[in-house]
């Protein structure tokens, strides 16, 4: 069956101007373009998004970071894409993510407490329909 998934240009991605890139990354792997919007996300749909991860030591430094500026959101399908933008998007550590993916190729430590990596992409079929209804109302 084909699914979908959320995938977030994180506000680092956007400013770097590698949003075309990624969506480039994406094309490229034959993935399907659903819908596609720029996003200032407020601390109410933030706290939604990362639910699973409140009372982490990184929870607040990461709702700072993605209200730092807009996130492409980008809703994509094709079979199994979940698991496939995953792979394309590397490991959640910028510094060690494998080359030849988004976080590997692209991104790297820039200091601050949270891992600026450049995407999210959900992790479950029931991540990718809860976070899509709420990036997609
Ligand atoms: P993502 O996997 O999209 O969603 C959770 C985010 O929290 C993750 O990307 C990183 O941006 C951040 N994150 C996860 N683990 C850590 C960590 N150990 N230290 C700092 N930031 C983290």
């Amino acid at each position: 069956p084909v699914e979908e998934t959320l995938v977030l240009v994180k506000p680092d991605g956007v400013a770097r101007n590698l949003t075309g890139e990624i969506l480039r990354r994406i094309e490229a792997k034959g993935y399907q373009l659903v819908d596609i919007r720029l996003v200032e996300a407020d601390l109410e749909l933030l706290t939604e998004h990362y639910a699973e991860h409140q009372g982490k030591p990184f929870f607040e430094p990461l709702l700072e970071f993605m209200q730092s500026g807009p996130i492409v959101a980008i809703r994509i399908a094709g079979h199994r894409v979940i698991e496939g933008f995953r792979a394309l998007a590397g490991t959640t550590d910028p510094t060690t993510a494998a080359p030849g993916t988004i976080r590997g190729d692209l991104g790297r430590d820039w200091g601050l407490k949270v891992q600026q990596n450049l995407v999210h992409g959900s992790d479950s079929p029931e991540s990718a329909a809860r976070e899509l209804a709420l990036w997609f109302k």
